[in-house]
């Protein structure tokens, strides 16, 4: 007898994952696999729909609630909160009958067990629907920054002329990009073939050659030869790593925080002959990185292991011609890839971040040729994690000096913009005698 798999409501389940991002710290990547299973599939990019917005919008729907909810829902009942605010969100943000939105979320309640919150849930979706002009004019009277006042307050420290920019662009959903593997074919035949498929793109100025843009996001099956590598998902302001990093043939290359490998298979892109080590401290992300370069053919020796401490995974004397220390970071950067990482982060992260990315760094820089490069990137905005990071750097290691990028200045910073990429550094480090 063919057995039916029993999935569960969308909305519940969307409630369930924000209970434990907003109330356990668990973020929405590492939920969002295993949990998605529990609904239709047809039904899980609605729950990512719902998961993602929420938490970009986070601060708006807790105000709205604040002035219809009298006693806040704590303890067992915060998974009712959660509800209101799938229920808010669909009715503000989603094309979705409102009637039917709210009849779906009460029925929610029911689907975990909470018959008794119907009728609470029911009167607070419908009564925001009847005094819904009223309601926002009051939420919405100043701009709202939709950040954690310390993120706020860092950015405007950092930057005090464009920190509205940077947190309005968080704000947006970023735009989809493709690098194209050019020992396949090249980024203008890959673009004609993503028109012939009927997938609106193009190629952008400013950006990485190997970088297309999709009008809108697709399912990576929809992509011509995805599976025989031709193309990876990655942002555009990530492909310069590979690019910056400049690997050659016969080289020695560390990887040196690999998961989950797109940097990695960029390189062996770029140097199919270099012998490359993808270095990671997580040993379940890791396979994350196997699968990509088995999707790409490629060879890399993968090993689980911590950046900071090299005499642990690699043999005394082996030196590095190049390494790229993708440093973990407050991911700051990508936060409209990734609106949990407001509500993740906490503001003492940062100086624990600095102080492991700086012991990172000066493990690696041991284990450098004279005359290698060190390709610094992260994916933060904040000065601590980048420019000052390097300007530490340079101060305590006579032996480094920074090679310009771009030819202009001697560091990146990029933001994340509406239409471009996400919010990266980059330092390029050289030995010297
Ligand atoms: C920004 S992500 C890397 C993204 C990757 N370079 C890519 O492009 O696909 C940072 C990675 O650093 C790893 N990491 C954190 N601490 C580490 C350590 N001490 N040693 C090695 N890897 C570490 C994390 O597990 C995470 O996978």
């Amino acid at each position: 007898m063919k057995q039916i798999k029993k999935t569960l409501s969308v909305r519940a389940v969307a409630a369930q994952i924000l209970l434990q991002v907003l109330d356990q710290g668990k973020s929405l990547s590492a939920l969002l696999p295993d949990m998605a299973n529990q609904v239709k599939p047809q039904d899980q990019p609605l729950l990512q729909e719902i998961c993602f917005g929420v938490c970009r919008v986070l601060p708006r729907l807790e105000r709205i609630i604040a002035l219809l909810v009298q006693k806040p829902l704590k303890g067992k009942t915060r998974i009712v909160h959660c509800l209101l605010l799938v229920g808010l969100y669909q009715l503000l943000y989603m094309r979705i009958p409102p009637h039917a939105a709210v009849d779906e979320v009460v029925n929610a309640a029911s689907a975990l067990k909470n018959d008794s919150f119907r009728s609470l849930l029911n009167g607070v979706l419908r009564r925001f629907l009847r005094e819904q002009a009223e309601i926002l004019a009051t939420v919405d009277k100043h701009w709202q920054t939709l950040h954690p006042e310390w993120l706020v307050n860092r950015l405007k420290q950092d930057y005090p002329q464009d920190w509205r920019e940077i947190v309005e662009a968080n704000n947006q959903k970023p735009p989809m990009w493709l690098r194209v593997n050019s020992q396949h074919c090249s980024t203008q035949d890959y673009l004609e073939r993503l028109i012939q498929q009927g997938i609106q793109a193009e190629i952008c100025p400013e950006q990485p050659a190997c970088a297309i843009r999709l009008q809108s996001a697709v399912s990576v099956n929809q992509l011509p030869h995805f599976e025989q590598g031709w193309v990876t998902v990655q942002d555009s302001h990530a492909q310069w790593a590979g690019l910056l990093l400049q690997p050659q043939n016969h080289e020695l290359i560390l990887d040196a925080c690999a998961a989950p490998g797109g940097k990695t298979t960029h390189i062996l892109e770029l140097a199919p002959l270099a012998q490359v080590i993808a270095l990671d401290v997580e040993a379940h992300r890791l396979q994350r990185v196997e699968q990509n370069l088995q999707r790409l053919n490629q060879q890399a020796e993968v090993i689980c292991g911590d950046a900071s401490q090299p005499q642990q995974w690699l043999a005394d004397g082996v030196m590095f011609d190049r390494i790229l220390l993708d440093a973990p970071c407050s991911a700051t950067g990508v936060i409209r890839r990734h609106p949990d990482i407001k509500w993740l982060r906490r503001e003492q992260d940062i100086e624990a971040l600095s102080a492991l990315q700086q012991q990172i760094l000066t493990a690696l820089w041991a284990r450098l040729k004279v005359g290698g490069t060190l390709l610094y990137a992260t994916c933060s905005v904040l000065k601590q994690e980048n420019q000052q990071q390097i300007d530490h750097f340079l101060a305590q290691h006579c032996d480094a000096k920074l090679e310009a990028i771009f030819g202009q200045s001697s560091v990146m910073q990029f933001f994340p913009q509406q239409q471009g990429g996400d919010g990266f550094f980059y330092a390029k480090l050289i030995k010297r005698a």
